[in-house]
């Protein structure tokens, strides 16, 4: 599917066939793509936790303002933003900075530096870790849904729900923030989409101070 179609054709699509699965490889393909998005020092701040069955969609739908989406679309992704992910030490750091290695950007003494760093620019204060955590996921998301278009697939983001109540109902560590959840399946046919939303033209979007 050409790119511009992709871009243009995605929509937050409010009604999902019920009936219609997604094949878990086709949920593989579709976050093995958003995986090549760029992210801060390369350190995919992401995870996901993939929400199918019946029970889970029902109890998560209770803490999303009760949209319908999330139990009509066959699979809702919660998508965690890593707070720690620039962290020495995290998985995804040494596995980061082994890789650098092997790929010859990178040599074992600037281990520190490379901590340092990630530490001022990433870790130094709360907010810090927040931005560093939800704009690489932010990222992710965008491409898990420009992804999930091109293979035929619907989505829909949702950061209308009980952010702590659903931690707590999925377990999920207090390293994580949540920025978003995402439905993804397949449009309702014999349902009618809303029109095209508007969106800011580029003389509103590009400033000058
Ligand atoms: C981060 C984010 C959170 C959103 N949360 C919700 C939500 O909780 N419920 C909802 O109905 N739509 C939600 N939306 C969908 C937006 O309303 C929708 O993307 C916007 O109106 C533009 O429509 P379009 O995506 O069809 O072009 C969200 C979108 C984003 C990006």
């Amino acid at each position: 599917m050409e790119f511009k179609h992709v871009v243009e054709n995605r929509r937050a699509v409010n009604f999902f066939d019920p009936d219609k699965q997604v094949p878990d490889s086709m949920l593989k393909q579709m976050i093995e793509m958003a995986a090549l998005s760029p992210s801060s020092f390369n350190l995919q701040p992401w995870n996901i936790l993939v929400v199918k069955t019946p029970d889970d969609k029902a109890r998560l739908r209770k803490l999303a303002f009760d949209q319908p989406k999330v139990t009509e679309a066959p699979v809702v992704l919660i998508l965690l933003a890593d707070r720690l992910g620039w962290q020495g030490n995290h998985p995804t750091f040494e596995k980061n900075f082994s890789e650098m290695q092997k790929a010859g950007s990178i040599t074992p003494d600037k281990r520190e530096w490379l901590e340092n760093v990630t530490q001022n620019l990433y870790g130094a204060s709360d907010s810090q870790q927040m931005a560093f955590a939800c704009k690489n996921t932010g990222f992710f998301s965008m491409s898990l849904m420009l992804a999930a278009k091109s293979l035929g697939l619907d989505t829909h983001p949702m950061d209308g729900f009980d952010h702590e109540a659903v931690r707590a109902a999925f377990n999920i560590p207090d390293q994580y923030w949540i920025p978003v959840l995402l439905a993804v399946g397949y449009f309702n046919t014999t349902m009618t989409m809303g029109p095209k939303k508007w969106r800011k033209t580029y003389d509103e979007i590009v400033v000058q101070f």
